[in-house]
Parts: C-alpha cells; structure tokens; sequence
C-alpha cells in the first residue's frame, strides 16, 4: 500500500492516491446506499434515548388522566398514539394496538407469553426485548418502564392501547 519512505504528495503516488481515494468514495457510496433506509431510525433512537432519560420520567401513579400519563412516561417521544396530542414519535411502531396487536400474536416469530392482545402490550412495556417489531431496532425502547409504571398505570395503558386504531384524519398539531 502506501510507501512510508515516500511523502504521499510526490508526484508519482498520486495516481495510486487517486485510485485509493476514488476506491474508498466507491465504498462510503455503496455502504451509505446499502445503510439509507436504516440511517434515519438510527437518528431517532439516538434522539429517542437523549430525551428520556430514566431519572426524568417521574414514576407514574396511574391516577394521572390518560394524556398526562403517557406525556410523563415519555411514550410520545418515540411513538405515535392516536388521540394524545403531541404523540407523533417515528421511533417505534404506532401505537394502535386496536389494528396491529392480534397480528402481533399470530406472527410466528412471536416467542412471548401473552395469549391476548392486552397481555402483549403490558409485556411489550415491561419486557420490550421479548419481541421486537418488525422494521424496528432493537434495544431502542426502553427496558425500565416495570419499574417506573405502578400497576394502576400500566392497566390504564393497555386498555387505552389495546382499543386504539389508526386515525382516518390528521391530528389538528
Ligand atoms: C426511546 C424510544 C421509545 C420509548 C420512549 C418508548 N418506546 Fe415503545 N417501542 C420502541 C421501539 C423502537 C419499539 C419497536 C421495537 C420493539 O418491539 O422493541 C417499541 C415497541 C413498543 C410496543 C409494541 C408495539 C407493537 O406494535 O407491537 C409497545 C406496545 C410499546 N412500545 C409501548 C410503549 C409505551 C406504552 C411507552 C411509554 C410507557 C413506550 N413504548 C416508550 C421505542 C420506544
């Protein structure tokens, strides 16, 4: 490869060097056209892990209205949940369990313990690793939630999620 004895801007390695320079530009080109689809979750999860932050997310009592609970919890950085304002996160799934959930259960990947759609999305918050949605990375969602949810909230959440579809029309912002 490059010869150390000589500085690389002599004359004859310049054609080596620019050879070398044109094969790694082909390289970055094809791994950045290979990786596009991937770059931009991969900024959001960064993004995602930046905002919540376990010490911010203040435990969650469950006697919070739904909208308040899923802002303190922090669900709307990552995820959008049809009916919570400001709930636009392009991390995760849409949180419409309503339509995704039995799917969920059916597909064959699926190696969790829930047998209903309500179960899933409790196990999906507490133990996100059991299963990871296709199309999503992994390791993104956060792993503390049991901790920081109370029971309450946690039932709040799936009942709020496990009825929750698609909207027809855009949110008003
Ligand atoms: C830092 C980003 C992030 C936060 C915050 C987050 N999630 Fe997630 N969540 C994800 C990602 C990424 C996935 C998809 C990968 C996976 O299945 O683990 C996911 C998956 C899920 C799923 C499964 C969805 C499906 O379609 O099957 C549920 C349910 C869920 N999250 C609920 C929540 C709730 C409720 C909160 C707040 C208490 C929350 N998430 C907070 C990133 C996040």
């Amino acid at each position: 490869m490059l010869n150390a004895n000589v500085p690389p801007s002599v004359p004859p390695l310049n054609q080596k060097n620019k050879a070398l320079a044109a094969l790694v530009a082909g390289i970055v080109l094809l791994v950045a056209m290979a990786g596009i689809r991937n770059i931009q979750p991969l900024l959001d999860s960064s993004l995602g892990a930046l905002n919540v932050d376990p010490n911010m997310v203040p435990l969650v009592t469950g006697d919070e209205p739904i909208q308040e609970l899923f802002v303190r919890a922090g669900c709307p950085v990552c995820h959008q949940i049809p009916g919570i304002v400001g709930a636009k996160g392009q991390v995760g799934p849409p949180l419409w369990l309503g339509k995704t959930g039995e799917a969920r259960l059916a597909d064959p990947e699926y190696r969790g313990q829930a047998q209903t759609v309500r179960e899933y999305i409790v196990e999906s918050v507490v133990s996100p690793g059991t299963y990871v949605v296709p199309g999503f990375p992994a390791d993104t969602m956060p792993v503390w939630y049991g901790r920081k949810l109370s029971a309450g909230a946690l039932d709040k959440i799936a009942s709020y999620l496990e009825q929750a579809v698609e909207e027809s029309a855009p949110r008003s912002p």
